[in-house]
């Protein structure tokens, strides 16, 4: 009788354990899909309001802001329209991400780039319209520089700010390109240029500062209303399963 009434708590313990200890590891796996991550070891963190697109569902990220890792372990950004660019730090504070083109050429992707269709403006305060010009290489006695990864041997092409005195600049052998659609940072044109984007909305740096968490409300990504939450990093889910062994040695 005695042995029984033992034997029988001791299995109902053993269900609960079990429950508990299953109950745990559900949440840890639901929270676990959110959490940081990044590419390959030295990715900068990817967090809310960024996702990896193809490891991380929807409600990790907030639209607008997918990530993806390359198979050289690049963290991409893709913006509007189709311009792939690598990421190489992302500030959750100030919300800036900084990113720079595999091809060192950003000038290139200019005439279809459309960050109104993006989550994101220039960070750069300073910005400028310009008119690209295309010219014989001749005429090298410009005040300007070229774009050097837009000119051959046969051609140089300039940019030049819109508001210029282009009828008094020696212009002779040049014919216009096009005027950039929107202002850039002035300094765009230099080679090896390492682009800084800003976004405004979601106004996760509220979290941040107070070292929270940031997350959709309801997980639901067609809401997009935000909050802060508690994050304990560096794997809360493995000790709260240690302290469910506890539980099973102590009767
Ligand atoms: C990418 O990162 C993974 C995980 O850290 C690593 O195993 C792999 O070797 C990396 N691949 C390259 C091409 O660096
Ligand atoms: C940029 O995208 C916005 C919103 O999708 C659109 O209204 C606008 O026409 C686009 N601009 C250009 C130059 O394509
Ligand atoms: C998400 O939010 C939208 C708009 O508030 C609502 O219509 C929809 O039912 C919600 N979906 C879920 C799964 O809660
Ligand atoms: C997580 O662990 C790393 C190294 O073990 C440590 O540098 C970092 O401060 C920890 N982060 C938190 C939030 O405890």
């Amino acid at each position: 009788m005695r042995n029984s009434g033992v034997n029988s708590n001791m299995t109902i313990s053993f269900f609960i354990l079990l429950f508990t200890v299953g109950l745990i590891i559900n949440l840890g796996a639901c929270q676990n899909e959110c959490t940081e991550s990044h590419c390959g070891d030295y990715g900068p963190p990817i967090r809310f309001p960024f996702r990896l697109k193809d490891k991380q569902p929807s409600h990790c990220g907030y639209p607008g802001f997918d990530l993806s890792c390359d198979r050289s372990n690049n963290t991409v950004l893709e913006l509007p329209v189709s311009i792939t660019l690598f990421v190489t730090s992302i500030n959750y504070k100030s919300q800036v991400i900084q990113v720079f083109d595999p091809d060192h050429c950003v000038p290139r992707h200019l005439p279809k780039l459309n960050l109104s269709s993006s989550a994101f403006i220039f960070q750069e305060p300073y910005q400028c319209d310009y008119t690209l010009f295309n010219c014989s290489p001749a005429k090298r006695d410009l005040y300007y520089d070229s774009i050097p990864c837009l000119s051959g041997t046969s051609h140089h092409i300039f940019s030049i700010p819109s508001d210029s005195f282009v009828d008094s600049l020696p212009l002779t052998s040049c014919t216009k390109l096009y005027n950039l659609p929107f202002s850039v940072p002035y300094d765009i044109f230099e080679p090896n240029y390492f682009l800084r984007l800003e976004w405004s909305k979601p106004t996760c740096n509220r979290c941040e500062r107070r070292g929270k968490g940031c997350r959709l409300k309801n997980n639901n990504r067609t809401n997009s209303e935000t909050e802060c939450f508690n994050v304990k990093r560096n794997g809360t889910v493995k000790k709260l399963v240690v302290t469910g062994s506890f539980y099973m040695h102590s009767p």
